[in-house]
């Protein structure tokens, strides 16, 4: 196939094969967020690039080497959200309603953009369900989005193979004081850096400690340790949040090291981890950003949030296993009818039908076709039943019954009461 008719590397088709798992997943999430008192916001796929350039820090690997940015006709510099914190932001202070202290508990869906090398969990466009929370800066709202996690996880059959890490960044203050630390011990030991860390101890030292590279590990076991530079609130903060974690009964790891990609994190850090999906383990991941809000030229304002994404949690659902039998059928009954007058006489069968079952997933054929072919297309649809609509049933006003999966003897209904006997063996039985 020539070049100019392929998708873009990285950017992926999600043919009708695999959407029923996404909707089942995307659904679930987003009857939780209902139940949880989340409302939905809707954000545009581009924005300015000083947004993100601002929001997530101009030394990230998301700003310095990631984003697709482009000019605009007018020349204004635009680019495809590579997350959904940022725009978040933007448009709650755009639209005021974070004013006044207003508590607002958002989430969004949708397509992201990073021109990362892609590989199995990591694609240039993917999808995140992300949520933010303005306004509430104690850790019980932190802890209240883990706990909702962990029902998810609970809910969706992966909770054994999911690992909670946790860390405190501290506040802005108490980071600093670290940050001095760390550049401190780190430039003594100069030498013994990789090439990549010795660059971001000039420009980002805190991401030195989540290097790959074994030799700066090394170095960093000796290295100050965030927790000893915490100030009172913030180890005040993280205690309520562990506190109420074990309150629950969900288990967490400290892990020092996190300090995540993204700059506008303070206090809670957090990213729950799997070893199913090889080196992209990271299935949701979110943290506190209280600084944020302010920094984009708003009053102060506490945030929090996190944003998983559905491509890794749908491969895990696929890995485990963990995939509702019912959402593999997408008929339940199947109406052939042979020759035009039972033609039109199915398609009215078939409104009253929906106008008494709406949840009935009934499919009429289309195409018409011989009866074996009708059939065919009947048992291939995964259709629990067939109706058939022939001269005689048209003569009887009534319509043949056929149990298409296991037993049970073809029956004559007659057309009044079709809906009240599918109400019986579809969709309530
Ligand atoms: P993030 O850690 O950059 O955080 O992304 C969150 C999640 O999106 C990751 O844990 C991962 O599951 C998924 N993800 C990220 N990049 C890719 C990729 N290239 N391919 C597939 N999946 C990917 C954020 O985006 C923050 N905005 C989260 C947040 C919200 N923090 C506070 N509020």
């Amino acid at each position: 196939m020539s070049k100019s008719l392929q998708a873009i590397r990285g950017m992926n088709d999600i043919l009708p094969e695999q959407t029923p798992l996404w909707r089942y997943f995307e659904s679930t999430v987003a009857r939780l967020l209902d139940n949880y008192g989340y409302k939905q916001i809707r954000m545009p796929i581009v924005e300015f690039t000083e947004l993100f350039k601002r929001s997530i820090g101009e030394v990230t690997d998301i700003v310095e080497k990631e984003m697709y940015t482009f000019e605009d006709r007018n020349g204004d510099s635009l680019t495809l959200r590579p997350e959904g914190t940022a725009a978040c932001v933007r448009a709650v202070l755009e639209h005021g309603i974070t004013g006044g202290g207003q508590v607002q508990k958002l989430w969004y869906i949708g397509p992201m953009f990073r021109h990362e090398r892609p590989q199995k969990g990591r694609y240039r466009q993917f999808h995140q369900i992300g949520l933010e929370v303005f306004n509430l800066d104690g850790p019980d709202i932190d802890a209240e989005l883990i706990i909702m996690t962990w029902r998810l996880w609970g809910e969706l059959g992966i909770r054994d193979a999911v690992k909670l890490e946790l860390n405190s960044l501290g506040t802005s203050e108490s980071r600093g004081r670290y940050r001095e630390a760390l550049v401190e011990y780190l430039s003594a030991h100069h030498d013994k850096l990789d090439e990549d860390s010795q660059r971001r101890l000039k420009t980002n030292p805190l991401r030195v400690l989540d290097t790959k590279n074994a030799d700066t590990q090394a170095v960093l076991v000796d290295a100050p340790k965030m927790a000893d530079y915490l100030d009172d609130e913030s180890r005040a903060h993280f205690e309520g949040l562990k506190a109420r974690l074990d309150a629950v009964g969900i288990p967490y790891v400290l892990n020092p090291k996190l300090v995540r990609g993204l700059d506008y994190y303070s206090k809670t850090v957090f990213e729950w981890v799997t070893d199913k999906l090889g080196a992209q383990g990271t299935v949701c991941a979110g943290g506190r950003y209280d600084g944020l809000v302010e920094q984009m030229g708003g009053k102060p304002t506490p945030g929090v949030g996190f944003a998983m994404g559905i491509e890794r949690l749908v491969l895990m659902l696929e890995t485990l296993e963990q995939i509702p039998a019912e959402i593999s059928r997408q008929v339940d009954v199947y109406l052939c009818a042979f020759g035009e007058e039972a033609e039109l006489a199915g398609l009215a069968l078939a409104e009253r039908v929906r106008d008494q079952l709406p949840n009935l997933r009934l499919q009429v054929n289309a195409g018409a076709g011989s009866f074996k072919s009708q059939f065919k297309k009947a048992d291939k649809s995964g259709a629990l039943y067939a109706l058939i609509l022939g001269d005689d049933e048209m003569a009887g006003q009534v319509v043949g019954f056929k149990p298409l999966r296991g037993q049970g003897e073809q029956q004559s209904i007659a057309w009044d009461a079709l809906a009240a006997h599918l109400a019986t063996c579809v969709v309530q039985g």
